[in-house]
């Protein structure tokens, strides 16, 4: 039921016409003046169309007007008048009134017009959250994984069986398995489909931009929140909400997180109004989830909610069947991409892909094959070819036992700082399990410097 608000100083007014509307169907708020009426609208961010009269004592009806016009710019105001003038008119649209109406008018006209109006603004508010979500939704849908190796392919039906149910599921893999194209799968492949994804990456936002971005917020809800924002459990209504790196939410939002995914509902940040959540929620972790917990830094029930369905994507160096397929793949995807055929694989460079150890795991096998189609044009990538791409030798075979490097090159070359510094990350990512956070405390750096050096790399 669409709730409209009546802002008029005259009890008389306010009653007789609010009869009308509550007859019509409608959720009816009244207000005595302009203040009490925002603070009715602050109240109930859900009122769907406000008719007020111009003459009040304190705030008017156009002040009125151009502070709701402010706060929120697409919720319809019809503007009603005892005894307008024609400038009041004039006034009252041009600062963003709906309509103007002057006595005498009927109820029965103006609730039309507010029948309308709520349609309008309906679709308006649609239109903008359908904007949100075109611009998420950028990447295509994902309705095919490239699976040869037995535990994919395993995978894959298990993925088909997790996309016929709605319950939420935890995909744990290092970084670069294909986490997030898992996600994207389970999401094409299930009853919401039709319906948007959105993904929200944890680890990206401090955790009061994370709270609104997750919930949204009232306009004042804190400083700089100048509008009402509706927040990603709004905005993925009916769809799929991707919690990209779950483990870096903190410990308060855990604990709102959890009470959404128990009651199936929140509010936004400010706002004591309920809001129901139709959502599906997918999390990833390319952390040890269980370990998290252990130490005290990931909520317990929180986990089991997450976990409800876990799916663990294996390192691509422990199904390097799949190499081949998808190196294929990518050659084909990318070499579209920069309109040129793709080059094939011989059998020596199928054999090279494959006895790497891909510390950086798919992402880093894509990023490798895109170099080669750029650098290279050859119309077969032999081994040769692929192996300049690669470095000499597998990350794990340049330390020995006791920790000293052999060096790349012969024996008298001298390699540079940096070549030492990439073999050093590469062979701790693979030695660490891909855990960006230990690397860069094993390394003595920053995560922050180390996601820099593994992006030079083509690995992040
Ligand atoms: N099975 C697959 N088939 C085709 N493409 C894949 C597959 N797995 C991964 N990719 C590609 O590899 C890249 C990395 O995948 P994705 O972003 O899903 O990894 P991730 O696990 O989410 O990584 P991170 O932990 O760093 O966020 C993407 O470009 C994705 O399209
Ligand atoms: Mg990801």
């Amino acid at each position: 039921m669409a709730k409209v608000l009546i802002v008029d100083d005259e009890e008389f007014i306010r009653d007789s016409f609010g009869m009308t509307l509550e007859r019509a169907g409608y959720n009816v708020l009244t207000a005595e003046s302009g203040n009490e009426g925002l603070g009715t609208l602050a109240k109930h961010p859900d009122v769907a169309c406000v008719v007020s009269d111009i003459k009040m004592p304190g705030m008017d009806g156009l002040e009125l007007l151009a502070k709701i016009k402010d706060q929120h710019p697409t919720l319809p105001v019809i503007i009603i008048s005892a005894h307008g003038t024609p400038e009041d008119a004039a006034r009252a649209i041009k600062l963003g009134a709906l309509d103007y109406f002057a006595k005498p008018f009927s109820a029965g006209e103006i609730e039309a017009r507010i029948g309308k109006a709520i349609e309008h603004h309906n679709l308006a508010e649609e239109a903008a959250t359908l904007r949100e979500v075109v611009k998420q939704q950028a990447a295509p849908k994902v309705d095919f994984i490239t699976a040869s190796s037995g535990s994919m392919a395993r995978l894959r039906e298990t993925l088909e069986r997790i996309a016929a149910s709605d319950s939420t599921v935890l995909i744990q893999g290092e970084s670069g398995t294909g986490k997030e194209v898992v996600a994207r799968y389970i999401h094409t492949k299930s009853a919401r489909a039709d319906k948007p994804f959105l993904a929200v990456n944890c680890a990206a936002l401090s955790a009061g931009l994370l709270e609104s971005e997750l919930f949204g917020h009232e306009r004042g809800a804190f400083t700089g929140a100048e509008r009402q924002r509706k927040g990603r459990f709004e905005l993925a209504r009916g769809g799929t909400l991707l919690l990209d790196e779950v483990s870096e939410i903190d410990v308060h939002l855990q604990a709102k997180l959890l009470r959404v995914l128990q009651e199936k509902n929140f509010e936004r940040v400010g706002s004591s109004d309920t809001i129901k959540a139709d959502v599906r929620v997918l999390a990833t972790t390319n952390r040890d989830l269980n370990k998290a917990v252990r130490e005290g830094k990931f909520r317990e029930d929180l986990f089991f909610r997450l976990n409800v369905l876990p799916v663990v994507l294996p390192p691509l160096r422990e199904r390097k069947g799949d190499i081949p397929d998808l190196a294929r793949h990518f050659l084909t995807l990318h070499g579209r991409r920069m309109g040129r055929e793709a080059p094939e694989l011989d059998a020596e460079a199928a054999g090279a892909l494959s006895g790497y150890g891909w510390p950086g795991n798919v992402r880093e096998l894509e990023n490798v094959l895109e170099r080669v189609l750029v650098l290279e044009n050859a119309k077969v990538l032999t081994g040769p070819i692929v192996r300049k791409y690669l470095g000499t030798e597998a990350p794990t075979a340049t330390i020995k036992k006791e920790g000293g490097f052999i060096l790349p090159g012969g024996e008298d070359d001298v390699p540079s700082i940096e070549t030492i510094e990439n073999k050093l990350i590469q062979f701790a990512m693979q030695r660490l399990g891909g855990d960006k956070n230990k690397v860069a405390e094993a390394l003595g750096i920053t995560t922050k410097t180390l996601r820099a050096k593994l992006k030079k790399l083509g690995v992040e």
